[in-house]
């Protein structure tokens, strides 16, 4: 249905009789035309300056934060000891995704990650709420996470020079706050590296996840040694429910695995290297997750395990009897939640940017400094928007929609990959997700069934933030779409 029995090769939907209203929204970007346009922007072009452990490190970068540092506190009283199952159910969620999303990146490797993926398979209207649902997971995340590393940043000072900030300068209005400062701060901090360009961002990034893994590692050096073999005891107390449901909440702690997707007009050589950071990337970050996970219920009881505390950094310190391992603890995860911002940041301005160029945002988001190859005005807008929506509104129920967006967004990824196949088994496949059909099905599975386990208001505000996004594709997107006008070479066939 979605390939109209068109050749291949052929961009159906570029004609120069104006198609009806139904042919424009399922309008579809042929591949070769994604690829051709990838890195120009207005006035220059995206520089290829990452390799694959940069990309890596990006992904890894976007991926590695809140979730373990925070969100684990939040987890095991759902779960017990079981916790690092819990970790294994989302990982594998994040998993059947993750290898559609390397197939997909090693064949169309553009800025705009899955929102270009759905553009080449399922039109223009599906893409639309693709790219719509990325602002979600992107931009609004990034907003959350910021808000987060506040927090930590808080109980660092409290815990080095006994001072936090007044809740006037650290919370929004409506959260006993006027401001979040801190939070302000982190997205013009990523934003400054952000403006030097990818290259530089890269490098920063390389630092911070680093340090966030040696502090990580350390953890569970220090930690085993309060390894007491009767925590276990009880592994599943709350049965498999109570292990589901700390997956759901863990799948948070996943998301940003593809941000090295969005990478892809600045990769040296990204249909090699896509698709092995991306699955490097999530190998990586599960091996830490439950090798962390099963130190930290190993060396605390799981019934003390509270969502306010901050949890690792507590272990540490008992573990030693020193409260300088929890305070490098605390260190280190301020360090890891920037480099979440820095790189989700970064995620959010190549996918708009991608989107830019398609003509369904202003052109202001594609234009590229000539100097440094980032898209400065894109950077600057995202980054403002992001850290006032952290500062001064208090993100409550949107900060949960972030992971609907993310789920909606890996459900269409998993069906591009099948309709790809179909539609162009041609294509050069750097990477193949093995057993295509069925575990991109799988993985559709398990996104729709994670949807499915999230609250109603979630539901109600990803409605809401659907309904806004379908307004502004059809009063702006559909109009300045470039897919609108007709494509020079097919005009000349008809004039001729
Ligand atoms: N996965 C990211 C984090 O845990 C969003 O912070």
């Amino acid at each position: 249905m979605l390939d109209q029995g068109a050749p291949p090769h052929h961009d159906t939907s570029a004609t120069p009789t104006s198609p009806g209203p139904a042919a424009r929204l399922m309008r579809r970007k042929p591949v070769e035309r994604l690829v051709a346009e990838g890195g120009q922007g207005e006035g220059g072009s995206l520089r290829r300056s990452l390799g694959l452990w940069q990309l890596t490190m990006i992904s890894i970068g976007a991926t590695l934060g809140t979730g373990i540092f925070v969100v684990l506190g939040e987890a095991v009283p759902k779960a017990g000891p079981a916790v690092t199952l819990s970790f294994v159910i989302a990982g594998l969620t994040a998993l059947f995704s993750a290898l559609s999303y390397a197939e997909l990146a090693g064949t169309i490797p553009v800025a705009g990650s899955s929102y270009s993926y759905a553009y080449a398979t399922m039109g223009e209207l599906i893409a639309w709420i693709c790219g719509w649902c990325l602002v979600l997971e992107y931009g609004v995340s990034v907003a959350a996470v910021a808000v987060g590393w506040g927090e930590y940043l808080n109980e660092l000072l409290d815990g080095t020079i006994g001072v936090t900030l007044p809740a006037a300068l650290s919370a929004p209005p409506g959260d006993g706050g006027v401001f979040n400062l801190p939070a302000l701060i982190v997205v013009l901090l990523a934003m400054t590296f952000l403006l030097g360009g990818a290259r530089e961002s890269a490098r920063a990034n390389t630092v911070m996840v680093v340090v966030k893994i040696a502090a990580l590692v350390l953890f569970c050096a220090i930690g085993v040694q309060g390894f007491r073999s009767g925590n276990y005891e009880h592994f599943m107390p709350l049965g498999m429910a109570g292990v589901s449901a700390a997956g759901a909440t863990l799948f948070f702690s996943y998301i940003g695995f593809d941000a090295a997707s969005t990478a892809g007009e600045e990769a040296k050589n990204a249909q090699r290297d896509l698709p092995r950071a991306i699955m490097l990337s999530l190998v990586i970050v599960t091996v830490l997750y439950v090798l962390v996970a099963a130190v930290a219920v190993g060396a605390k009881p799981w019934r003390t395990f509270t969502d306010s505390e901050a949890s690792l950094a507590q272990i540490m310190t008992d573990v030693t009897g020193q409260s300088f391992w929890g305070t490098l603890l605390a260190f280190c995860a301020v360090v890891a939640i920037a480099s979440v911002v820095l790189t989700v940041l970064y995620g959010q301005t190549r996918v708009l940017f991608a989107m830019s160029r398609d003509g369904l945002v202003p052109k202001v988001f594609s234009k590229v400094h000539p100097k440094t190859g980032a898209p400065r005005a894109n950077t600057l807008i995202v980054s403002l928007f992001c850290g006032v929506l952290a500062a001064a509104i208090p993100l409550g129920q949107l900060a949960d929609a972030t992971s609907i967006g993310t789920l909606f967004a890996f459900a269409l990824v998993n069906v591009a990959v099948v309709v790809l196949r179909r539609t162009r088994p041609d294509m050069r496949r750097t990477f193949r997700v093995p057993l295509s059909p069925v575990l991109p099905a799988l993985g559709f599975g398990f996104c729709v069934w994670m949807m499915g386990s999230l609250s109603t208001v979630t539901w109600v505000v990803f409605g809401v933030w659907m309904a806004v996004g379908l307004v502004f594709y059809f009063v702006y997107g559909q109009r300045h779409s470039r897919l609108a006008a007709p494509d020079p070479s097919e005009v000349r066939t008809h004039q001729k």
